[in-house]
């Protein structure tokens, strides 16, 4: 039996070789783990967010570890996008890897004008919207609190670009369905769930917060049940596909994200305890489907989300005269 097949169609011709990709911040530009990493064995790299103008990130502390996870206050440190593309693209465009430039702004012109600089840039295969930023013109809410707001940049930066467009979602909120309905119907290509959780930390005194900023944002194990539900959720009210992201550390992990609903993982936090799990997990995902005798890994996607109304009866004809 050939290898299952693990390709990945996210939209807008943007195929991923598996559904294994790396999320954003935790990989770099992809080049700083060259030497450890087989780069070209991934299914995609979220890069680092990046904004228009250079950001030199939130005053120190900016991270640490808390019971199953950690907590960071990176502030989006970034050398800009043009520095991006200028030092990192050319490199991009020899892999096979595609990858993702995730982009984050403080108004919607800010996000179009990125995109439109990322534009036909050789090794740029896709866009993913950050938008758990404060939104200035709204008086510093997030874009991705808001279903208007998030709609509105969506369809700006849709407008402005014919990349393949994969929005992130938050779930620093209430109900994220209309959220992701909105990003949906103003034309993104694929959602990815979750972003981190806003969480504080104390120091040592209890006289202050730890982070310098005083938030920061929960990712690792920890989250991974939030990010299950938030998965399950949203893959069923949008029909475009859902990247998982949230607390994989291993195979298991990616077989319960694809159970409900998504259609490839994003590996984050764990990377730093381990680089090579992200290749690794591809292995062990093409080990399953063989073992489990499978023609394509998408025969694991939504196996544990209930059936659609109206969808035809699964066991065939149901009217017996
Ligand atoms: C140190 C660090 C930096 C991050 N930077 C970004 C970023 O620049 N843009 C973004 O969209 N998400 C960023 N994230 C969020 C991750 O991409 C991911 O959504 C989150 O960590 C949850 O996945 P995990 O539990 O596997 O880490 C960052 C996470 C960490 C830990």
């Amino acid at each position: 039996m050939s290898p299952a097949d693990l390709s990945v169609d996210l939209g807008r011709g943007l195929v991923l070789p598996n559904p294994i990709l790396v999320a954003s911040g935790t990989f770099g530009y992809g080049i700083e783990y060259g030497d450890v990493v087989e780069v070209d064995r991934l299914g995609g790299i979220c890069c680092k967010g990046t904004t228009l103008q250079p950001r030199i990130g939130n005053i120190t502390p900016r991270v640490t570890e808390t019971p199953g996870g950690m907590l960071n206050s990176i502030g989006l440190q970034n050398p800009g996008v043009d520095a991006v593309v200028a030092k990192y693209a050319g490199t991009w465009a020899g892999w096979k890897t595609p990858v993702i430039v995730n982009v984050a702004g403080e108004s919607v012109e800010d996000y179009v004008e990125v995109v439109q600089r990322l534009e036909g840039v050789s090794g740029v295969a896709g866009i993913e919207l950050n938008i758990s930023c404060p939104n200035v013109g709204r008086g510093g809410l997030q874009f991705a609190i808001d279903a208007g707001a998030a709609g509105e940049v969506t369809a700006a930066v849709r407008r402005a670009t014919d990349l393949p467009l994969l929005v992130k979602l938050s779930p620093n909120v209430g109900d994220v369905r209309p959220i992701a309905r909105a990003i949906a119907d103003a034309g993104a290509d694929a959602l990815t769930a979750i972003n981190t959780l806003s969480g504080i930390a104390l120091a040592p005194s209890r006289r202050k917060p730890l982070l310098g900023n005083i938030y920061g944002g929960l990712s690792g194990p920890a989250i991974k049940p939030v990010a299950l539900r938030i998965v399950y959720e949203v893959s069923q009210v949008v029909d475009i596909p859902v990247v998982a992201i949230g607390g994989v550390t291993e195979l298991a992990d990616v077989l319960d994200f694809l159970a409900v609903g998504a259609v490839a993982v994003q590996v984050g936090t764990a990377i730093f305890a381990d680089p090579t799990l992200p290749v690794r997990l591809v292995d062990e995902l093409t080990d399953e489907c063989e073992r489990r005798g499978i023609a394509s890994y998408a025969e694991l996607v939504g196996t544990a989300l209930p059936p659609k109304p109206g969808a035809p009866s699964s066991k065939g004809v149901e009217y017996r005269p």
